[in-house]
């Protein structure tokens, strides 16, 4: 079979996480290291040069219409035969397996996000991670599909792991079922002084949500842990903790996650709902134009799952694109910020 051919076929399984709490999950998005080991060539897709040369096209007719990056639309951006691998691929992410890798060998520059080095090794408390070199806990971001391109790479480090968090459920489920109830229990979570007017400093999302049949994982125990420095901010009990932390354990077991190390041209694409993310602590160059550069995407799907409204805030009424604050324009700069 040709690299791709594979992809192009429907999901084998109708396989978007839904299930019911207390009982174990079965669909494709339940995957460990093994299961996903040996069937790699489904989730990782080689472009060819000729693909490369498509990209390379659309991008030269995307450019001539003069529209802002933000504002091009997949019609500006036309791929005869990549669009039909590209959709399955969505599919997949979204409603399969939850994951996949896009290596192009070469390097792009699509816009958005800057996860980039700014500030040096920084754990202190308010200063978002992912503008430092320190390693990431597990954790989710806030939108359907979030996406990240490598253009440059670390000296060492910064390696990328996702872990299923439907079959962090099942293991919970199997081995830990007293700790259950605990996870659909709301965890307070700081925002960062990222607050809009009438909004409170901190929001709160259960470790496990199964939100109109759909399941959804969020979970960050450092920041859960440091949050409750907050002022005002409700108590989690201790068992609660242990919860969260046990969660996190298992995401670390090598045979629910998977690690890359992405190198230039590389793409991951994870469905956020269904799958916790991390990296190792970064050892970076010393100039700052060598350094470990990746351009992050937080991409809503209209067809994604439904949101349970936890996850909404005032000026973000589908809470699918982070944190949104108002009067926050849209901007795509080219460096990082
Ligand atoms: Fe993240």
């Amino acid at each position: 079979m040709a690299v791709g051919e594979s992809l192009v076929q429907p999901a084998a399984k109708p396989a978007q996480a839904s299930g019911e709490l207390g009982k174990p999950i079965t669909t494709a998005a339940a995957w460990t290291a093994t299961s996903a080991l040996a069937e790699k060539e489904q989730w990782i897709l080689e472009l060819s040069p000729q693909q490369v040369e498509e990209i390379l096209e659309a991008t030269t007719h995307a450019t001539s219409t003069g529209k802002p990056v933000q504002e091009v639309t997949r019609a500006d951006f036309p791929l005869p035969t990549l669009a039909p691998i590209l959709e399955s691929i969505r599919q997949s992410v979204l409603f399969g397996r939850g994951f996949q890798l896009i290596r192009a060998g070469w390097r792009m520059h699509p816009q958005v996000g800057h996860v980039k080095n700014l500030t040096g090794n920084n754990n202190t408390f308010g200063v978002r991670v992912y503008l430092t070199s320190a390693a990431q806990p597990w954790h989710v971001d806030a939108s359907d599909i979030v996406s990240l391109l490598c253009l440059k790479t670390a000296r060492s480090g910064g390696r990328s792991g996702w872990a299923s968090g439907v079959s962090i459920y099942n293991r919970v489920l199997a081995e830990r079922p007293d700790l259950l109830e605990e996870l659909t229990k709301p965890v307070p979570y700081t925002r960062y002084g990222e607050v809009n007017k009438g909004e409170k400093p901190y929001y709160e999302q259960p470790v496990f949500n199964f939100y109109q049949g759909h399941f959804q994982i969020s979970v960050n125990d450092l920041v859960a842990g440091q949050s409750q420095q907050l002022p005002g901010i409700p108590r989690i009990s201790d068992k609660q903790l242990e919860a969260i932390k046990y969660v996190a354990s298992l995401a670390a077991d090598p045979e629910l996650h998977l690690e890359w190390d992405l190198q230039p041209g590389d793409i991951q694409l994870l469905n956020n709902w269904t799958n916790l993310h991390n990296r190792t602590e970064i050892d970076d160059h010393e100039d700052i134009n060598d350094r470990r550069h990746l351009l992050r995407i937080w991409r809503v799907s209209d067809d994604g799952q439904p949101l349970d409204p936890a996850y909404h805030n005032a000026t973000n009424p589908i809470g699918r694109r982070g944190i949104v604050l108002e009067g926050q324009q849209d901007t795509v700069p080219l460096e990082a910020e």
